[in-house]
Order: C-alpha cells, then sequence, then structure tokens
C-alpha cells in the first residue's frame, strides 16, 4: 500500500481563496478529498478547461488550459485514467491522442451549439460543393467531423494553420464567426458553416460600449473570437481563453472585461487580485454539468468512459495530429 501523505480540502482553500468563500468550500471539502484520493488510487488526472468553476479550475484539476492546450497536454499524460472536465468534444480529442487510456466525461450531456451544428455528411456536401478546397475543422465538433477534414484547428491556432496551407481559399466549420475573424486577419477566402456558439453570439457591440460607458472608458475589454466580427471590433483584443489569460499575465491591466464564459473572470481573478474584473459574462449550460459531485461520480464508477469507432479516430487523429503540427514547427 502507498504510504504518499495525500493533500487535503482544508490544505487546498488557499488555491481558491480569493474567487470561493470559506463557508462553500466548507460543504465541498467531502467531494474534494474523496477526488483527490480517488485520483491517486485509480491513477488518474484531471484536465480542466479554462471554463470550468475556480474550485475545479484551482481545486482538483492537475491540467488546465484552452482546447488548444488542453489537446497538447493530452498528448503528454502519463496517468492511465484522463477526466476531462470540460465538454464532450474535448473528451474526444483527448481519447483521440491517448487511444490505450481509458478518457472519463463527468456527464454525458456537456455537448456544444457548435459541434451539434454540424455532421460528417454536411461535410461531404461541402467538398462536393467546393472540390479540391482544403477543410478546416474547429476541434469543437465530433470526432466523426473531424475523420472528414483535412486539419483541425483551435481558436488559439486558427490563423497560424490556415497560413500554413498557403491556399486563397479555404472551408472553415463550423463557426461563421470564428471563420470571419480569421478570414479578416489572413485575408484567406473562407467558406464556411452556419454554426455559433450559443454562449458568445449573445454578446453584441451594445455591450461593450456600455461597459465602456459604465467606466469611463477606463476599462480593457478583451473578446473571444467566437463573438460576431462587430464585437470583437469594439474589443481592444481577441484571443482564445488561454491568450486572454495571458494578455492579463503580461499587461496586467487595472480593470478589464473578458468578454467570455462566466468563470473565466473567477479563475483570472484569483491569481491577479489587483486586477479588477467586470464581469458581463454568459454562461454555458454544456460546461457546467462538471460539478465536484459529478466528477467524484465519474472516478467512484469510471463512467462515462469515451469511446470512438476505430475506422473514425484514425482519420480524426490524423486532422488533429496535422494541427499540433503546426504549432510545433
Ligand atoms: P478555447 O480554445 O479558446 O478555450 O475555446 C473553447 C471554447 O469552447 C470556447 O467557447
Ligand atoms: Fe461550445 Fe460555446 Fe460552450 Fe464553448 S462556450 S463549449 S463553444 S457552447
Amino acid at each position: 500500500m502507498s504510504t504518499t501523505t495525500l493533500i487535503t480540502a482544508d490544505q487546498l482553500f488557499r488555491k481558491v481563496d480569493h474567487v470561493v468563500p470559506a463557508v462553500e468550500w466548507a460543504t465541498m471539502a467531502d467531494d474534494v478529498n474523496a477526488i483527490l484520493r480517488l485520483k491517486h488510487e485509480r491513477n488518474a488526472v484531471i484536465l480542466a478547461h479554462n471554463y470550468m468553476r475556480p474550485e475545479i479550475f484551482h481545486g482538483v484539476s492537475d491540467i488546465v488550459g484552452d482546447s488548444l492546450a488542453l489537446a497538447r497536454e493530452a498528448t503528454e499524460v502519463e496517468a492511465d485514467v484522463i477526466v476531462l472536465a470540460g465538454v464532450h468534444f474535448m473528451a474526444e480529442t483527448a481519447k483521440l491522442l491517448n487511444p490505450s487510456k481509458t478518457v472519463l466525461i463527468p456527464d454525458l450531456r456537456s455537448g456544444c451549439s457548435l459541434a451539434e451544428s454540424i455532421t460528417a455528411e454536411d461535410v461531404r456536401e461541402l467538398r462536393r460543393q467546393h472540390p479540391g478546397v482544403p477543410v478546416v475543422t474547429y476541434v469543437n465538433t465530433s470526432a466523426a467531423v473531424k475523420a472528414e477534414s483535412d486539419i483541425c484547428c483551435t481558436s488559439g491556432n486558427a490563423v497560424r494553420v490556415i497560413e500554413s496551407l498557403g491556399v486563397p481559399e479555404v472551408i472553415m466549420i463550423p463557426d461563421q464567426f470564428l471563420a470571419a475573424n480569421v478570414a479578416r486577419q489572413t485575408g484567406v477566402k473562407v467558406i464556411t458553416h452556419p454554426g455559433a456558439c450559443e454562449v458568445h453570439e449573445r454578446f453584441t457591440p451594445a455591450d461593450i460600449r456600455q461597459i465602456r460607458a459604465d467606466y469611463a472608458g477606463d476599462v480593457t475589454v478583451l473578446a473571444h473570437p467566437e463573438c460576431p466580427p462587430e464585437v470583437v471590433d469594439e474589443a481592444d483584443y481577441a484571443g482564445s481563453t488561454a491568450q486572454m489569460i495571458g494578455f492579463v499575465a503580461d499587461r496586467r491591466p487595472k480593470r478589464v472585461a473578458l468578454i467570455t464564459e462566466c468563470s473565466m473572470s473567477d479563475n483570472v481573478a484569483q491569481e491577479y487580485p489587483e486586477v479588477e474584473f467586470v464581469r458581463p459574462c454568459n454562461m454555458c449550460p454544456h460546461m457546467k454539468r462538471n460539478t465536484m459531485a459529478s466528477i467524484r461520480h465519474a472516478l467512484e464508477t469510471m463512467t462515462h468512459e469515451v469511446t470512438i469507432d476505430a475506422a473514425v479516430a484514425d482519420r480524426a487523429r490524423l486532422a488533429v495530429e496535422r494541427m499540433l503540427a503546426v504549432g510545433a514547427k
């Protein structure tokens, strides 16, 4: 039997103390201690997206990041079990890159409006309509859609991926807004699909103008590129969730508004207490299916295991690996 001393919920509180009240943390202590023990027993790691609640993000996860970082880190995992605290496409990507490991998603209902907007047949139809045009697929899609694609991208590397192809025209699916934002940055003609993120499509230019008016212009506004281009135009900077965190870390603005999912500000505020966060957020209901209880249940019961048909997985993996190779150059 291992003699390793496990850290306890009490010891972890300092990692969330700026954004989680002590009384709330106390109600989670039982789940936190169980998760810490189960991770050890199962030889499991928790990969958590930047939109996880702070108690998950700072409290029990081992690796955190945006979609790109989680995909990259998934290739380095040595544990036997990966719990993906995020949404289903992220767990599928982790499984594609770790076919021999057990990948668990705490709640099978953790979908994504972008992933649900497009099918493999939609991609085949786009190829029929635009023969010879390469298909660049946002990672926010099913493995079946990735399998029909030439290369994947995330919001963090979309421009680099498109530029790496050296072509005048691409099919970029399924996010019409990310595609429009990237088209403007690259000058490449982009054929897209009418998908949208249900969280980011709700922000408007008027929201940002109102924030600036509320603080007499003394606020830095960062937007995710899943927002419509007219929203990105109103922002000071647009980037993936990790790029937004990097901006705050490097520039330490006095006051910042992150135009994205609600938990981002909490997670970043814990690390930069001197920065004031304006919180005009929208909640992602799919990300919020991850709770302490659902993560504990996943580790207790070893559910829900993510599986991908081998023929689909082989083709989808190629598209993801091509993306990772672009970043590695
Ligand atoms: P990032 O890759 O920027 O973390 O975005 C993922 C996502 O789902 C944003 O809505
Ligand atoms: Fe999908 Fe939007 Fe939720 Fe991200 S925030 S998982 S893109 S619905």
